[in-house]
């Protein structure tokens, strides 16, 4: 008896496995939408080394490995007459068991790549997750030299136009009910398209997470550029080796790491840091090689990257440096001597249409006056979040303190700008709008504290697996639009090597996590939130 019924369902299983193949395979003809072809529907199953011989010549991933059963939908949609998006929708089999929800990913700095890990990830939870290539293949921006259209696709339409898309390509392939709720996650670039959307088009999702938002855009060119132009190449006066940050690192550390207490090389509140580089001036006759210290040019620009930029009239462009940031991933994109691809080429191919045009020999303040003029949209500080608030839209924004690429500083003004516009504590703003700075978490992932919160981009590493999911930020978010249960902390792990090492509770901004005096502090339950000033 009981075997016959295992025989029936697993028949059944089988027949409804072969009708999800086959209806996916159809998609082909099936799926009609405007301006849209299908490139690829087709079965995939979990484990699957899925590769994209197309992307060789880029630095986009070529390869990623499934992690669910599910129909692999890709598309081409046309959001003008001279621009596209390609898309890819990630179809999971137990899609309608696990709460009909619709996903949609980020880009990364110039854009290009499709995010295919958190594809993977969100598929193996569940959700009918998408990825688009942002209006353009690869990580450069010479394909917006004179096309405006590919640049307002990188603004905000390609992510618009691929929500509507791929909102429509889940609803038609799964028959009998549509999408329940509907989320975002990116991180960079990605939590600059999520700010986006929270500004500008709140009504396409429930739940937004935007981490390390790449917002103020045009003060955030600003002070890379300028950060680059004051370290100069290798050999000017002003310029620092590798070695010679690591050593600026260790400065800050003995300067400023006693303030929350513990000596872990992680600032729980870099605000409260106010570095002091001429603690490493040569003093006459000595030199790096001899004493390990810094020249007068080297330690006056250090100052100046812990100082906020300002702009023609004294206009306030972006805010400092956090002190002790990941200085290596800065050097690296940075100011190791080549100027950071992402304000060079959105200045030389979308600001000014110019092949020729570099910043060393062409950048000023009036570039950025012109960059201001944002006539594309690039900016994404709108600080009134009227229609977010009313469309009962959630953002959960969060950003590493240790992030070297972009000030997570600015993160918290955002945040602040948000309060005084529409005259709200912080109290009124959690019903919407909830803010977590993230202690010793790099630019989106990685580093030396508790940075893995299991958000946008985290999810290649090593370990994250043996995690249970339901504390991750991702599902955190689910739990408020779903269930009204609203996160006050966020879950950190530091892990290394696929183990991980320490745990903590970050705090909910304006909260701030204190140690409490005693124990291993790589205890999560060895710290608190201190009591919340509105
Ligand atoms: C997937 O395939 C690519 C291309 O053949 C290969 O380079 C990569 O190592 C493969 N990955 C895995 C995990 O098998
Ligand atoms: C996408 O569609 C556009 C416009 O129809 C076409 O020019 C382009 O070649 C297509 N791209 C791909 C990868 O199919
Ligand atoms: C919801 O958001 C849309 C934009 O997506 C906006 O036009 C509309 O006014 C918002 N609704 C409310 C009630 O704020």
């Amino acid at each position: 008896m009981k075997s016959y019924y295992i025989l029936a369902l697993s028949c059944a299983a089988a027949e409804a496995l072969a009708d999800f193949r086959s209806e996916c395979a159809a998609l082909s003809t099936s799926f009609i939408h405007e301006n849209t072809d299908v490139l690829i529907s087709e079965y995939v199953p979990a484990g699957t080394n899925l590769t994209f011989p197309e992307l060789a010549a880029t630095t986009c991933d070529e390869f990623v490995v499934t992690l669910a059963d599910m129909c692999r939908l890709k598309l081409n949609h046309s959001t003008s007459s001279t621009s596209r998006v390609i898309m890819e929708v990630f179809l999971p089999t137990d899609w309608k068991l696990n709460g009909r929800r619709f996903l949609m990913t980020g880009n990364s700095g110039l854009g290009g790549c499709i995010s295919y890990s958190d594809l993977v990830f969100g598929a193996k939870l569940g959700f009918a997750t998408v990825g688009h290539d942002n209006g353009h293949t690869g990580a450069t921006g010479l394909p917006f030299l004179n096309r405006p259209e590919v640049i307002k696709d990188f603004a905000w339409r390609a992510l618009y136009e691929a929500g509507r898309v791929g909102r429509a390509a889940v609803n038609f392939f799964y028959t009998g009910g549509n999408i329940r709720k509907s989320y975002y996650m990116g991180c960079s670039t990605g939590g600059r398209q999520g700010m986006k959307a929270a500004q500008d088009f709140p009504e396409e999702y429930d739940g937004i997470i935007s981490a390390a938002p790449a917002i103020r855009s045009a003060g955030l060119s600003a002070i890379t550029t300028k950060t680059h132009l004051i370290f100069g190449k290798p050999g000017s006066p002003s310029h620092l080796t590798l070695e010679q940050w690591a050593r600026v690192h260790r400065m800050v550390a003995e300067q400023c790491d006693w303030i929350d207490g513990v000596l872990d090389g992680v600032l729980e509140d870099p605000m409260k840091c106010q570095p002091r580089p001429e603690a490493l001036l040569c003093k006459s006759g000595q030199s790096w090689g001899s004493h390990q210290c810094l020249s007068l040019p080297q330690v006056k620009a250090i100052r100046e990257f812990y100082q906020p930029m300002y702009g023609n009239g004294g206009k306030f462009l972006f805010p400092r440096m956090q002190p002790l940031t990941h200085e290596f991933l800065g050097f690296l994109i940075n100011y190791g001597g080549t100027p950071s691809k992402f304000p060079e080429h959105w200045y030389r191919y979308a600001l000014f249409s110019n092949p020729d045009w570099s910043i060393s020999s062409d950048f000023n303040l009036d570039v950025v006056d012109k960059d201001l003029e944002d006539q594309y949209g690039l900016e994404t500080y709108n600080t009134d979040l009227s229609y977010q608030k009313g469309n009962r839209t959630k953002v959960l924004l969060y950003h590493g303190l240790t992030d070297g690429l972009i000030s997570s500083e600015n993160s918290y003004e955002y945040y602040n700008d948000v309060s005084r516009t529409m005259g709200l504590t912080s109290k009124e703003m959690d019903e919407f709008f909830r803010f977590f700075p993230i202690p010793g978490l790099d630019h989106c992932f990685t580093g030396n504290g508790a940075w893995y919160v299991g958000g946008p981009v985290q999810f290649e590493t090593p370990g994250f697996l043996a995690l249970d999911p339901s504390d991750s930020a991702l599902m955190s978010m689910v739990k408020w639009v779903e269930d009204g249960v609203a996160p006050d902390i966020l879950k950190g792990r530091k892990i290394v090597d696929g183990v991980v090492v320490s745990e903590k509770n970050h705090c909910k901004y304006p909260k701030q996590n204190i140690y409490k005096g005693s124990g291993d502090p790589n205890l999560a339950s060895n710290w608190k939130c201190n009591s919340e000033l509105v």
